[in-house]
């Protein structure tokens, strides 16, 4: 009653302005029109080119992203259980194909390669590559004859500095010893000796990247202990505003290097064959080309610096996240723990430093550090390639010029290679002989040519650090603990465990 008498009044008063009186005649036009253009709006804004992949219906100029924010892995996720290996959705007005299936991964990254070479430029790269004055961009975002090169460069100097199975448990030892003091030392000052081990985790592992990228094999007395790094970096991990990142963090980050590249510069000239560290192989590999006359322009301090924050940045952030998932599964997984302590126990390594030369030997605590990184995929997408041809995969067409982007969360948990997909187990990556079986189909690194080219460093370091973790602690969840241990934290960009603290309880020290 109080609602007709408003709408009256209303109407009373609107019909006296002669402006207003048209469109009340025309409101039934008006109201038939208006839904009419935005269906059509919707309907011109998600028209596919023929051939390509369906997906979700999005809006005009904002196409699916707002569905997006937060956690796009996951919502990527559901969606592939509805459309399938491959779909496309519009991030903003741009057609994304998404591949959601390790087939579809496969088919487009490993058979058709060079087909899906391209970057794609975007927001986070044009952040990253700001600072540049000779308008070259990282490695991760370029293509052609300067991606070969600097690739190239990237890998060898990887695997020469960081893989050598002789010297990795050394170059990983100190930082070890060093978390371990700090981690009993914080135990004695917090409540029921309940710690949080993200901080520790990060300074052991900023620790092993500073000594691989710096000190290695050198004659140059700089101990990664001080470092100031460690307390330069961010937590949490990656702020939102990108932009105040590279102002802030990035560029302190890149001072601190470059101060650190000029003190090692000064042995240019003496050719040093000791200092295996990344810097000092850009120094002889540019000594080398600086002597033949033939310079690559790659090979310029501004790319030095774009790859060692590039290192630094994901080897940190991955290392650190997988080595949190690790604890967060252990917790949630007590029997998991006692399986890896009696593998290391009856094989004689109870209370010995562990380094990837006994991997061997332990073939379960390598199925579950495999384990970790299918469930945590700390970055749970690839970055974005783009099609350099028209090329068709699993029958869908992609046009040239197409972003592509695999999402490595889903494809970690394709049901046709891991049953009950969810579930936290190690034995997945174990033979009828309990043997650690082939990883191949775990993708938390990509897939073909333009996959993490770090891959076998990383994975080393993620054992060792695990393995004696775990050789010289029983974990356990605080007394009272009412943490929910299925219920994931994801980020935008990271995929991490929620915070948590742990009761480490000492089962060995380990012996010198
Ligand atoms: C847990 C640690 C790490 C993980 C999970 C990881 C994972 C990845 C992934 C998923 C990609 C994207 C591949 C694609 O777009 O298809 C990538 C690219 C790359 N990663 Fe890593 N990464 C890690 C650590 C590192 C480290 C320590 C370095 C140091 C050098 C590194 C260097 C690179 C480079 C240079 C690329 C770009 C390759 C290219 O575009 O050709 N990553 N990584």
């Amino acid at each position: 009653m109080k609602f007709q008498l408003s709408y009256a009044w209303l109407l009373v008063t609107l019909s006296c302005t002669n402006q207003i009186a048209p469109i009340l005649t025309h409101l039934p036009l008006v109201c038939l029109i208006i839904p009419l253009i935005i269906a059509f709006a919707i309907y011109i804004s998600n028209i596919r080119p023929f051939g390509v992949a369906r997906g979700p219906i999005g809006l005009p100029f904002f196409g699916y992203s707002p569905f997006l924010h937060g956690t796009p892995a996951r919502a990527l996720h559901r969606l592939g259980r509805k459309y399938g290996g491959i779909f496309s959705v519009f991030l903003g007005r741009e057609l994304t194909l998404i591949l959601h299936s390790h087939a579809a991964m496969t088919a487009a990254f490993v058979a058709n390669g060079n087909a899906f070479l391209g970057r794609r430029p975007g927001f986070y790269e044009e952040v990253l590559n700001s600072w540049r004055t000779d308008g070259k961009k990282l490695v991760t975002r370029t293509v052609g004859t300067h991606w070969q090169a600097a690739r190239l460069f990237i890998a060898n100097t990887i695997h020469q500095t960081g893989v050598s199975t002789a010297n990795n448990l050394d170059l990983t030892k100190g930082a070890l010893e060093k978390m371990f003091l700090k981690f009993d030392h914080e135990k004695t000052v917090t409540i029921a000796g309940a710690i949080d081990p993200t901080d520790f985790v990060m300074s052991a592992v900023i620790d092993v990247l500073f000594t691989v990228i710096f000190v290695q094999g050198s004659s140059v007395p700089t101990p990664a202990a001080d470092f100031p790094l460690a307390s330069l970096c961010p937590r949490p991990a990656l702020p939102r505003a990108v932009d105040r990142y590279e102002s802030t963090f990035l560029a302190s980050l890149r001072t601190t290097f470059m101060a650190e590249i000029r003190k090692r510069q000064r042995r240019l000239s003496s050719l040093d064959e000791t200092d295996q560290s990344f810097v000092g192989h850009y120094w002889r590999e540019k000594w080398k080309q600086l002597a033949s006359g033939k310079v690559d322009d790659h090979l310029t301090e501004q790319e030095l610096l774009s790859e060692l924050t590039c290192a630094f940045g994901a080897g940190t952030l991955g290392i650190t996240g997988t080595i949190r998932w690790a604890f967060y599964h252990i917790l949630g997984n007590p029997a998991v723990q006692k399986k890896i302590h009696a593998e290391m126990d009856s094989c004689g390594l109870g209370g010995a430093w562990i380094g990837v030369e006994h991997k061997a030997q332990l073939p379960y605590t390598e199925a579950f550090c495999e384990e970790v990184r299918r469930l945590g995929t700390v970055f749970p997408m690839s970055v974005v390639h783009e099609s350099t041809e028209d090329v068709s995969i699993l029958g869908q067409t992609v046009p040239a010029g197409t972003m592509v982007i695999a999402n490595l969360f889903s494809v970690n948990r394709d049901p046709d290679y891991w049953p009950n997909s969810d579930t936290f187990r190690p034995e997945r990556f174990l033979t009828t002989a309990d043997e650690f079986s082939d990883a191949k189909h775990s993708v938390g690194f990509s897939l073909g040519p333009r996959k993490c080219p770090a891959q076998v460093f990383v994975r080393q370091e993620q054992f060792i650090f695990l393995a004696n973790i775990l050789n010289r602690y029983r974990l356990d969840k605080p007394p009272g603990c009412t943490t929910d241990w299925h219920h994931a934290g994801l980020g935008e960009v990271l995929l991490e465990p929620p915070t948590f603290r742990v009761v480490l309880t000492p089962r060995h020290t380990l012996a010198a």
